[in-house]
């Protein structure tokens, strides 16, 4: 059966639907008490591994909000399961055993992700099922940096000093693991794809952290090479560089569908950057949900205003939804994106 509505998936391959699809980084979460009712049985790690929970609490914005895709319910963390490190959720991650030194990383399976991460793939089955073609389903994965810096630091951090002082101190060693994590997503979105994901995204959550010199020396090649594969599996890729006001222009020369922009730079410089050849999606700060009704209305518009410029526009925010937000500012913001096309 085909999909019923293909308008996300038309824009990212450069069409221009009738109405402007919407999905929101972050839409299946803790602002939905419908989320925090599931989360208050079983703890988010539990809740990755049943797959009739994922596709529960993925649906769930779905049922409230005229979303035109669905993301699957998991984290971009998961994928350290495959390389032997283990991450636990409080919510916040934190990794027990960090990877700092040479021998850290000679300890660590670059091995196959399909070994360690069929419940994911099992998500994905189960989530297909039960959008019943509804919408189409966003894979994900972490960029190789963002996902070295979870594991080098152990969980967030503000200043990257670990995974910094590796990459300035052992350049070639940090440039191995740099390879091996790519090679691992790589063979991770395959196996995504082979379920039966619709497009992939790939977050690069922390790009900024780099200075563009070092960003382009460091990062940029594993994720170029990790485009270039995730393009090869013959669904749309989106790349979402979080930190566009310094990093547009290298994000600009990835092999992508779809370019993600933060809320840092303005929609229409963006646009300007990377070409009106391109796809662009975004990016409506994050917090512009806390703003009075009519102001949050006014500059959804003036965001889907600015993505007329390019050659095809997915409206979303610049980041992660907040957990704050109040579900009905959510669902202004959706039907505000559909009624401008209306
Ligand atoms: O709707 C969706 O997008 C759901 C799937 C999803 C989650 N995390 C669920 C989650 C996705 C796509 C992610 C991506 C993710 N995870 C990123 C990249 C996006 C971004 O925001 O930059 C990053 C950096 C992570 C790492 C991560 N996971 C952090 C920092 C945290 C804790 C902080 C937080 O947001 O609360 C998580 C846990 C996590 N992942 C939660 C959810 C819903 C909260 C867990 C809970 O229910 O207690």
């Amino acid at each position: 059966m085909p999909l019923a509505n293909t308008s996300f998936l038309d824009a990212c391959r450069g069409q221009r639907p009738a109405r402007t699809p919407v999905w929101v980084m972050r839409q299946a979460g803790r602002y939905l008490p419908e989320y925090r009712a599931v989360r208050s049985k079983v703890s988010f790690t539990e809740l990755c591994h049943s797959p009739q929970l994922c596709a529960e609490v993925t649906l769930q914005p779905l049922d409230r909000f005229d979303l035109d895709a669905a993301i699957l319910f998991s984290d971009i963390l998961t994928v350290l399961d495959a390389l032997g490190a283990e991450v636990e959720f409080n919510p916040a991650p934190h990794v027990a055993n960090p990877v700092r030194t040479l021998s850290d990383i000679d300890g660590l399976q670059f091995g196959k992700a399909d070994d360690h991460l069929g419940y994911v793939y099992d998500a994905v089955s189960a989530c297909k099922k039960a959008l019943n073609n509804r919408v189409p389903l966003i894979g994900f994965c972490g960029a190789p940096l963002t996902t070295a810096s979870y594991l080098v630091e152990g969980g967030g951090t503000k200043d990257f000093l670990n995974t910094k002082r590796l990459m300035f101190t052992e350049p070639a060693a940090f440039g191995r693991l740099m390879e091996g994590i790519t090679t691992i997503l790589i063979d991770y979105l395959a196996g995504q794809v082979r379920q039966g994901i619709d497009a992939i995204q790939i977050f690069e959550s922390w790009a900024a952290a780099l200075t563009p010199e070092d960003y382009r020396e460091h990062a940029l090649p594993h994720l170029t090479r990790l485009v270039t594969e995730a393009k090869k599996l013959g669904v749309p890729v989106i790349a979402f560089v979080r930190g566009n006001a310094t990093l547009m222009e290298q994000a600009a020369t990835l092999p992508a569908d779809v370019l993600g922009v933060d809320w840092s730079i303005q929609l229409s410089r963006a646009i300007e950057v990377v070409g009106a050849d391109k796809v662009v999606q975004g990016n409506l700060d994050p917090i512009a949900l806390f703003a009075p009704p009519e102001v949050l209305a006014a500059k959804t518009r003036a965001v889907l205003q600015e993505g007329r410029a390019a050659k095809a526009h997915i409206f979303n925010l610049g980041h992660g939804i907040s957990r704050h937000t109040d579900p009905e500012q959510m669902k202004l913001l959706v039907d505000t994106v559909h009624e401008a096309d209306a």
